[in-house]
């Protein structure tokens, strides 16, 4: 969700930013703008609404910017006031001196505006960042009559702490100033920033692959702190003004994992990345040999895990899902209570956390304001706190006690596929790592060993089927309504199976345990209405025939996921879509693969922009 590059150094900057731009546009927008200062002290900016092609256009326009080698980019995923040209970033103070790129909401808006407005000052957005800029700028015009600029400090950066002391909400921001042109300030709280260091330059951005391009030295900015940079020259502090000495980490991948390679989108890519990302994820940590599972991440805390009364897995959307598999394998593996709670509900419910819970945030981004609050107020009420993230580096990585990271690569499309399943993988090895400490035999924890081994090659067997599941996808585009139903296990897979559709395809459909279906829904089901069931051989496979002839009674049309060589099923079906036999806790690794190419090859058949989804974002950054 909306995204931020800046740039000082010796280069010039436009290319620069508008490249930053692009690698960000990912992450989901509505308008993009980018403002430069040139050697003389003059600002320039162009805003544009739509795609960042547009804003290209409006910079090939003439007058054209001139070379400047200070500027900051944008992209917006507007919360207060429409995607329109003036309300695209950067905004300005009304003098026109100060220009600020903003991620995140400012709460207190519209008490600043009032106080900003009595004192005389014009806004020309609907915007709470423009207020930011506004108040910077006042207060950058105060201490200049009075002449308090601090030693070792520029005003610029003294007005914009003395302005951060005064909003309340969460921003990630750049700042630039015509009367300093060779600084830029930047600062965070709540939304992320990473300093890219590079040689005399410094890329700021909201995100890691605006960066990978030009160093993979890089500062995280914590929340509360803020960074001053010149050509050659940084300076960390917190918003206090206390000098920090800023930490430099290697950014782990590499620029051609962000590319599309082959592939026509990136969802695509992730759901075939799959083997692969998932055998990474295994790596070092399944030992097949010893029967053994190694966290590096989470040893250190293996006594209280062992003892933890609790467990409470969260997160929102796809990592929920992974949750919702999570809270089946931990009870039935490690022999724990557990439960999976939406973070956003966990959060607001004033929640009972005794001594001896654990909370798990789940989370690919690492980022999402939901399920970082919910881990702040589990951290608070004196949980243990772990984290199943992906990127490496991220505010949750970072502010948990362990984890367990994916390291499944940066996944660019919008709708989550390879880090769906590798959080499950996840998922299973701590359910692992616990059973084995507790109850599980050697034997049990070998054959599932054995079993997740075998994951990789067995979605390969499954992605051959790509062409037969984008037939199955063809007939049924068209269908407004659909069902994805499944039980134990595949409850969850029936809830991903339908987001994925919903989100990238923009069709109605809902999932949910096949046995509610009766309870309600099957009101819904009329003649060619699609059903997708998920009926592998297992233990609850007579009840979901039992639940197929529900539906075709009344005249619903069957999609099964089945085991494969299961010809009973067949009696039963329009569609069968076969994957490979595995043991029951594993089996949702292979079942939600031909959902997630179901719902990619829905979203192409009906002509829909695959890897970025109408009003959906990356990552959601706001609460
Ligand atoms: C998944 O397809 C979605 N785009 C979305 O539900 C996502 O899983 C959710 O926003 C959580 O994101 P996170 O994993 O980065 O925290
Ligand atoms: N709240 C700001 C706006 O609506 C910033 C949104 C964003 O993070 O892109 O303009």
């Amino acid at each position: 969700m909306c995204g931020i590059v800046a740039y000082v150094g010796r280069k010039i900057a436009q290319p620069l930013l508008i490249e930053g731009l692009k690698r960000l546009e990912y992450r989901g927008y509505d308008s993009a703008g980018i403002a430069v200062i040139d050697q003389k002290g003059a600002m320039h900016i162009r805003r544009a609404v739509g795609r960042i092609s547009v804003l290209e256009d409006a910079l090939q326009r003439v007058p054209t910017l001139p070379d400047a080698s200070l500027g900051m980019a944008h992209t917006r995923w507007a919360t207060h006031g429409a995607p329109t040209e003036a309300n695209a970033h950067p905004h300005t103070d009304d003098t026109g001196r100060i220009a600020l790129v903003h991620n995140g909401i400012i709460e207190n808006y519209a008490a600043l505006k009032k106080f900003l407005t009595n004192k005389g000052h014009a806004f020309s957005s609907q915007t709470d960042t423009e207020v930011l800029a506004m108040l910077i700028g006042d207060l950058y015009a105060d201490m200049q009559v009075k002449n308090q600029v601090l030693p070792g400090t520029s005003l610029l950066q003294q007005a914009v702490q003395a302005a951060l002391h005064e909003v309340d909400g969460t921003y990630g921001i750049a700042v630039i100033c015509k009367d300093e042109p060779d600084t830029l300030v930047v600062a965070r709280k709540g939304s992320p920033l990473i300093i890219g260091v590079g040689q005399e330059e410094y890329i700021v951005a909201s995100d890691a692959s605006a960066i990978v391009e030009h160093t993979t030295q890089v500062v995280y900015l914590n929340d509360n702190e803020m960074a001053v940079l010149k050509p050659g020259s940084f300076r960390t502090t917190t918003i206090n003004n206390i000098t920090i000495s800023p930490v430099i980490s290697q950014l782990e991948n590499k620029l051609e994992e962000y590319e599309l390679g082959d592939y026509e989108h990136y969802m695509l890519k992730e759901i075939f990345e799959q083997p692969s990302a998932i055998r990474n994820c295994l790596r070092g940590r399944a030992e097949q040999k010893e029967s053994r599972i190694v966290l590096g991440g989470i040893v250190d805390h293996t006594r209280e895990l062992v003892r933890a009364k609790r467990f409470i897995l969260t997160g929102q959307g796809t990592a929920w899902h992974a949750g919702l598999v999570g809270d089946y394998l931990m009870e039935d593996l490690a022999k724990v209570t557990t439960e999976c709670t939406y973070a956003s509900e966990f959060r607001y419910r004033n929640p009972l956390v005794e001594e001896g819970t654990v909370v798990v945030a789940i989370s690919q981004s690492g980022e999402t304001a939901d399920t970082l609050a919910a881990l702040r107020e589990a951290k608070e009420k004196g949980a243990l706190a772990l984290g199943i993230v992906n990127v490496v580096g991220s505010t949750i990585a970072r502010e948990t006690d362990g984890g367990i990271y994916l390291h499944a690569g940066p996944e660019i499309g919008v709708a989550s596929t390879k880090a769906f399943t590798c959080q499950c993988v996840v998922l299973t090895m701590l359910a692992l790592f616990l059973g084995r400490r507790k109850f599980m035999s050697q034997s049990v924890c070998h054959e599932m060993i054995d079993g997740l081994c075998a994951v990789p090659e067995q979605i390969e067997r499954v992605l051959e089927q790509s062409d037969h599941v984008k037939q199955i996808a063809r007939e049924f585009c068209d269908r407004e309504n659909w069902l994805f139903l499944g039980r134990g296990y595949h409850f969850p897979v029936a809830l991903e199976g339908a987001l994925k559709l919903k989100e990238i395809s923009y069709i109605h459909s809902e999932g949910m345990p096949a046995a509610e279906m009766k309870h309600g829904p099957i009101a819904l089901i009329n003649e060619g209405m699609p059903v997708v069931f998920i009926a592998t051989k297992g233990s609850q496979y007579d009840k979901v025939i039992s639940n197929i002839e529900e539906v075709r009674a009344r005249g619903g049309k069957i999609i099964v996921v089945a085991t494969e060589g299961d010809t009973n099923i067949h009696k039963y079906s329009d569609h069968v879509i076969e994957v490979p036999h595995a043991l029951e806790p594993l089996q949702p690794l292979l079942s939600v693969v031909p959902l997630q190419l179901l719902a990619y090859h829905c979203a192409v058949a009906r002509d829909c922009n695959v890897d970025k989804p109408r009003n959906l974002a990356k990552s959601v950054t706001v609460e």
